[in-house]
């Protein structure tokens, strides 16, 4: 990666990784045929369709448009699989794809790659047997065997604020007796809740202090939809915050998912310094989209901590990668869960970023990266890390000289054409 003068132009993104792993798995047990647009791109969405096909979901890409699929939907029986459920590198599709294996009347083994097999399981793995479902792993971790069955619905308070677990549950719930009760003290994205109204289920929700409540009641029969998934906004958060090292910059991102529970992160970047304005705001089934205006400007500092650090857990990444170059730097704490994401992401930041020539502060539970200062290009790593892979590239714009990113290719996890995109907006 070459430094960069800034970054200009227009970027639409592929479709949402959260948004399209549930469109996936619920198209696959609703009733009738769905048709899904701009489906991600990212490998990780793949393995959820991979899976949904081995329990015997037919669906098929279709060439008409990006990211187009049409899924037969089978129902809410699925077939035992022939072989292992390979969730490869994605935490969303096995904590949240458990939920409906757990439903089904056969036993079944979820695999996944060397990253994912380090990731906590207890987390769905309590629930769901407290539901009825048996469920072998390796101490807590993967691989999951599951034989699932009639489950008894569960009033369920989570300890650890996650929506993976949280659409877990309410999956889970559809093939439970009664009605099932999830609640959170911090409130988590919930395209879960959004998408299942989506495919027609009932659901109450209420806010509860910072967190939220839901409530479901199983046998509800989902039924298949034509949708389009909006525009990811935690991979537009690469461009966001490259254009926010740049001041004059100017990016439009149309068709961006604007859903509160995940948009925190332009408030934060606007408070940064950074100008932005939403036009043509519509809704997509429950789900919020807008085309975004872009500018950057002096960029300030700011702490991060509380309920914004769940709120911003995916972006953390990027925003350590540029807090060298703001006035008073960047401060996170709070964010612990970012210890167990596809790398320790606390120490994948710390480590690029002293290579880079940074001062960083660690936490258990954070960083403390001060601003005003320079960074220089250095042989850096991915960890196999998808949004560590897109941080640091965002990082090497700003830098002294060529940054070599080794792992790159795992940008792939969520977004093919990221290194592509990002070079169409950089001007040398
Ligand atoms: C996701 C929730 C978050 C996030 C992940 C996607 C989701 O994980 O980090 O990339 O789609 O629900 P947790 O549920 O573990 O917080």
């Amino acid at each position: 990666m070459r430094p960069a003068r800034n970054v200009r132009g227009s970027v639409e993104l592929p479709g949402d990784k959260s948004i399209s792993h549930r469109y996936g798995m619920l198209s696959g047990i609703a009733e009738g045929p769905s048709r899904i647009e701009n489906y991600s791109s990212g490998a990780d969405c793949a393995s959820t369709l991979a899976c949904m096909r081995a329990m015997g979901v037919n669906w098929e890409r279709k060439s008409e448009g990006p990211g187009v699929i049409e899924v037969q939907g089978s129902g809410l029986s699925l077939a035992a699989p022939a072989t292992s459920l390979d969730c490869g590198n994605s935490g969303s599709t096995m904590r949240m794809l458990s939920g409906i294996v757990a439903g089904q009347s056969f036993t079944s083994e979820m695999v996944g790659d060397e990253s994912l097999t380090r990731r906590p399981m207890e987390r769905v793995i309590k629930p769901l047997s407290a539901m009825g479902a048996k469920i072998d792993s390796q101490q807590g971790k993967p691989p999951l065997r599951i034989t699932g069955g009639s489950l008894k619905s569960l009033d369920y308070k989570m300890p650890v604020a996650s929506a993976q677990v949280k659409s877990c549950v309410l999956f889970a719930a559809l093939y439970a007796d009664g009605e099932t009760r999830v609640e959170e003290s911090v409130r988590t994205r919930d395209h879960g809740e959004v998408a299942l109204r989506a495919f027609g289920v009932q659901l109450q929700r209420k806010n509860v202090g910072a967190g939220s409540e839901v409530r479901i009641r199983s046998g509800q029969r989902l039924r298949g939809i034509e949708a389009r998934v909006p525009g990811d906004l935690s991979s537009a958060a690469f461009f966001l915050c490259a254009a926010a090292l740049f001041p004059g910059s100017g990016l439009t991102i149309p068709n961006l998912l604007m859903n509160p529970t995940r948009a925190r992160l332009l408030d934060i970047l606007m408070q940064m310094g950074l100008s932005i304005s939403v036009t043509q705001l519509e809704e997509l089934h429950g789900e919020m989209v807008g085309s975004l205006q872009v500018e950057g400007a002096k960029l300030k500092g700011i702490k991060v901590s509380g309920a914004d650090s769940a709120a911003l857990i995916d972006e953390i990444p990027v925003l350590a990668a540029i807090a060298p170059f703001s006035e008073q730097g960047i401060e996170v704490r709070d964010a612990k869960e970012l210890r167990v994401k596809e790398s320790d992401r606390i120490t994948s930041i710390v480590t690029n970023l002293r290579k880079m020539g940074a001062q960083v502060e660690e936490f258990e539970d954070g960083v403390k990266i001060p601003g005003g200062q320079a960074l220089q290009g250095a042989e850096i790593e991915s960890f196999g890390d998808h949004r560590i892979a897109m941080a640091f590239a965002v990082a090497a714009l700003r830098a002294e000289g060529e940054t070599l990113i080794h792992g790159a290719e795992s940008a792939a996890i969520s977004y093919p054409a990221f290194f592509e995109n990002l070079e169409e907006l950089t001007i040398r």
